[in-house]
């Protein structure tokens, strides 16, 4: 809880209130081992990135879509699959910094603070032209609450709601990474560009990860050690495997005996792997046993509905209805507020008409005018001819009868 009464005075300061922490990204793709179709579709964001200037500027697309220019992405997967290195890895290719989104300090206890807080931590990301990483995404763009009969739930709608305006304003580069998919609110998921899949690794990979996790001069190993047997027999995601290497290496360095003698062996790593597992096994239990329900993982489901996927399903069409409502609502003012142009304009064109009418008729009053008058000088000089006439032939007769 960040904000306090300077805030709301001041707004939200995202980096001082320390909403996002800026980061330097050091990690690169060198330093991820992806499964093939993983990568691929990484390479592809990439791609997506780098062009997407050419495609919206220089193809002018941009100027026939004025929304959806963003770039949006997903990565979903289980946790430890490399979903946060890989957002540090595609900033390193950019060269851009990475602002990853503190939610804890995000969140206020101020009404509507939350969702002003969101939206300054896209302008931050805007102005320092960074790439903007929603970690653990499913924390904040979860399904919005069909009724809201609470505070909160009005709250947590609305913090959705700015959000999705954000992404869908958004001209930079967003990555959200969850290991809860099944939590995102449908409209949410629409707006966003390209889901990446973040598998498990396969024993290939595993072998490498195991690899990348020590120093390739430095970290003593025993000769028995064996990569790609432990790869094939524990399969862990990258961060067990992290796990195992530094309790295994913690437990070489603990052993008596000289310390230049000290070596990490199979059986270090083998135990720690067993460790790491069986750790794993128990927070899944916690988690996901017995007592719990069935939450939906998306790697872990064996394909069977229940009926608590149907209710799921109807929630999810439910929320998608609201948000179909909700942007038809958003739009109505936007068509009013056309309508009203239009009928301002037909109004201007109106009175240009009966002003142009008006003058038209001015115009043919003087010219009729002026043609009376004329006719008026006209008809004046012929009676005054006629009288002349009339005068001369009177003085001539009267003349005549005097001769
Ligand atoms: N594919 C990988 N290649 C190399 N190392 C990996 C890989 N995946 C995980 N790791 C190691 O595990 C650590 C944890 O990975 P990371 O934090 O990226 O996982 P994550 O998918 O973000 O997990 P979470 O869902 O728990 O946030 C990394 O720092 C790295 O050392
Ligand atoms: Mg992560």
């Amino acid at each position: 809880m960040a904000t306090g009464w300077r805030e709301l005075f001041f707004g939200p300061q995202p980096e001082r209130a320390g909403m996002v922490e800026p980061l330097v990204p050091r990690r690169t793709f060198a330093d991820v081992i992806l499964p093939p179709s993983t990568r691929r579709q990484l390479d592809q964001a990439l791609v997506q990135i780098k062009k997407h200037d050419m495609l919206f500027g220089d193809w002018g697309l941009g100027e026939r879509h004025d929304t959806g220019l963003g770039l949006a992405f997903n990565f979903a997967g289980p946790p430890g699959t490399g979903k946060t290195i890989c957002a540090e890895a595609i900033a390193h290719a950019l060269g851009k910094r990475l602002l990853v989104v503190r939610y804890a300090e995000l969140e206020s206890q101020w009404a509507g603070m939350t969702s002003k807080n969101v939206s300054a931590v896209f302008e931050a990301a805007k102005e320092q032209d960074a790439v903007l990483f929603f970690d653990e995404a499913d924390a904040i763009a979860s399904r919005r609450f069909t009724q809201m009969d609470q505070g909160y739930q009005r709250e947590a709608n609305s913090v959705v709601n700015v959000l999705l305006r954000e992404v869908e304003e958004f001209q930079g580069v967003v990555i959200f990474a969850t290991n809860l998919a099944a939590n995102f609110d449908p409209a949410f998921e629409r707006r966003i560009r390209t889901h990446i899949l973040f598998e498990m690794p396969g024993p290939e990979e595993r072998e490498k990860i195991w690899r990348t996790q020590l120093h390739a001069r430095k970290t003593p190993l025993a000769e028995d050690v064996d990569f790609r047997a432990l790869a094939e027999r524990y399969p862990g995601s990258g961060g067990d495997i992290k796990n195992a290497v530094l309790k295994a290496a913690q437990a070489a360095i603990a052993e008596p005996g000289e310390d230049a003698d000290k070596r990490i062996g199979q059986r270090h790593f083998a135990d720690a792997m067993e460790e790491v597992i069986g750790a794993k096994r128990v927070m899944d239990q916690s988690l996901f046993g017995a007592a719990a329900p069935n939450l939906p993982l998306p790697w872990n489901g064996d394909g069977a509905a229940t009926p608590g996927d149907e209710l799921r399903d109807d929630v999810s069409a439910l929320a998608a209805r609201l948000v179909e409502v909700e942007d038809t609502l958003v739009a109505i003012p936007e068509a009013l507020q056309r309508l009203e142009g239009q009928r301002g304009e037909a109004q201007r064109r109106i009175e240009q008409l009966v002003a142009s009418a008006e003058q038209d008729r001015e115009g043919a009053r003087s010219v009729i005018a002026q043609h009376q008058a004329a006719w008026e000088r006209r008809l004046n000089l012929v009676l005054a001819a006629s009288a002349v006439s009339i005068v001369l032939a009177v003085i001539a007769i009267a003349l005549a009868l005097v001769r």
